[in-house]
């Protein structure tokens, strides 16, 4: 072949890579973005507003019957009933939930309160992943802002 064809080849060949490594990187760019969008947080806080929002279907079906309306908790939940379990505390606050990390209130909906002598039933193997974060997502927006800030910034080191 000619010096001349040669040198037209490889410009072409070059073209051609350039092209093709430009159009992954522009692929693979939007893919991120289209995944950081569908992941934005509520600002100041871990989870988003999806979250949140499969959170409270979660919670309807599987928590409110004990933890109540919008996890205001049993009336009297400070006192233990006569069989020595204390009665569903409120999750929205007010209570002693916002004394644990994310990582305990995790093992708290995944293994239940069994670890500890409680009544609550484990939902490891009844939600995924995905709605037990959801499901604490839920209870935490019911949470005074104050009261997220002092655990997000105290409270959440813990493992
Ligand atoms: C059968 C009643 C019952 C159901 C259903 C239930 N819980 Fe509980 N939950 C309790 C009780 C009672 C406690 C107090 C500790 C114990 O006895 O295990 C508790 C404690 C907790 C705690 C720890 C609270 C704290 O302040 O330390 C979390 C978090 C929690 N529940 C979340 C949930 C979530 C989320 C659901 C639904 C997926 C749920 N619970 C469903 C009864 C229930």
């Amino acid at each position: 072949m000619p010096r001349r064809a040669l040198m037209k080849n490889k410009l072409a060949l070059s073209a051609v890579l350039f092209c093709a490594v430009f159009a992954v990187a522009v692929f693979a760019g939007l893919k991120t973005l289209r995944a950081q969008t569908a992941a934005a947080t509520v600002p100041g806080k871990w989870y988003s507003a999806e979250q949140v929002a499969l959170g409270e279907d979660v919670f309807n079906a599987h928590c409110l019957s004990c933890h109540g309306v919008r996890a205001r908790g049993a009336e009297n939940w400070r006192k233990p009933l006569a069989s020595g379990a204390y009665p569903p505390p409120p999750l929205d606050g007010s209570a002693h939930t916002w004394h644990h990390s994310l990582a305990q209130l995790r093992r708290s909906v995944e293994n239940g309160g069994a670890a500890f002598g409680g009544q609550m039933p484990p939902f490891g193997e009844v939600l995924s992943e995905e709605e037990r974060d959801a499901v604490i997502a839920y209870f935490q927006s019911l949470w005074p802002g104050r009261v997220y800030e002092i655990w997000s910034e105290k409270i959440n080191r813990r493992k």
